[in-house]
């Protein structure tokens, strides 16, 4: 496996790739790694010749009170895991390459931002929009692949490709569980153990909303106040938000039809945790 720290380098090992005929296909992750890392680098293994992962903890997606500075880093680690699931090279730039002195370009997707995590993270999908853009210009990916985890940054994401002409197709895979049903994230290591516990209640109010629909609960307004109060009953966990959505454009809906996405995102002390599930009626 192969280490690239210098953006001009990366851009030439890309070219070379596209020159012998090879696609590439590129798991964009801020490291820590996963099994829902993991799980893109696999499907990125089976379509793809060779297989990138960037690792950048990226610092102007994180607001000026969030978790920027202790966030989770452990290179070797992340170097370990990517190896053994087969990545071919990990693109590790330093945050002054990606973000000289002199920057002062930013892309942002409209409408689909200010909305959910958007709400609570005024900067966060200008951040995401602007990063992914820098690193698929510097590897032109044939693939780019993103976690069903993070609903509204891959539905950002596709929008933005599909806006900008990006010949570069994302997929968005299933989101990966740890075996109570918390969604795996480099956050969860914030989690004390007693934390972790009570968090176990966003996936069980998720799949609870679930067999309500399936038994013929249609009223978006009943299933959010049926996870609400699930939630509730654990002391330590504040709801940010619980929404029933529109799978495609994040809309809110009252009568779930169609498409529909029921999302959660809720504090655990400091930590804020997402989740979410998709349901087709
Ligand atoms: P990060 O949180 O490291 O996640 C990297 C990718 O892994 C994202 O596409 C995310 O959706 C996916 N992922 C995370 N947890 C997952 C899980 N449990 N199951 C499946 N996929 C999962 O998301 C980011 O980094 C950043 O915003 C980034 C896109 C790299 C831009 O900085």
């Amino acid at each position: 496996m192969i280490i690239i720290k210098q953006i001009k380098s990366m851009s030439r090992w890309a070219k070379t790739q596209k020159n012998k005929g090879r696609t590439i296909g590129f798991v964009p992750t801020m490291g820590y790694i996963h099994e829902g890392h993991l799980s893109l680098v696999r499907k990125a293994k089976k379509d793809c010749d060779r297989v990138v992962m960037s690792i950048f903890v990226n610092p102007i997606q994180f607001g000026p009170k969030e978790d920027f500075k202790r966030y989770p880093r452990d290179s070797k680690r992340d170097y370990r895991l990517a190896k053994s699931a087969g990545v071919d090279l990990i693109f590790y730039p330093s945050t002054k390459d990606m973000y000289p002195d002199n920057f002062l370009t930013y892309v942002s997707v409209t409408g689909l931002t200010n909305i959910l995590c958007g709400r609570s993270r005024p900067d966060h999908f200008k951040g995401v929009t602007t990063v992914v853009t820098k690193l698929f210009n510097i590897i032109a990916p044939d693939i780019a692949y993103f976690g069903q985890k993070d609903a509204q940054q891959a539905i950002v994401i596709k929008k933005m490709a599909e806006d900008l002409n990006f010949p570069i197709k994302i997929s968005v895979l299933p989101t990966v569980r740890e075996g109570g049903g918390l969604a795996m994230s480099s956050r969860n290591t914030y989690l004390s153990a007693s934390e972790r516990y009570d968090a176990l209640v966003i996936n069980r109010a998720l799949k609870s909303a679930k067999r309500l629909i399936s038994s013929g609960e249609l009223n978006a307004y009943m299933v959010i106040s049926h996870i609400k109060k699930l939630i509730k009953q654990k002391k330590s966990v504040r709801i940010d938000y619980v929404e029933v959505v529109d799978m495609n454009s994040l809309k809110k809906i009252n009568k779930i039809s169609g498409g529909v996405l029921i999302v959660i995102a809720v504090f655990i002390g400091k930590t804020r945790l997402i989740d979410n599930i998709t349901l087709k009626i």
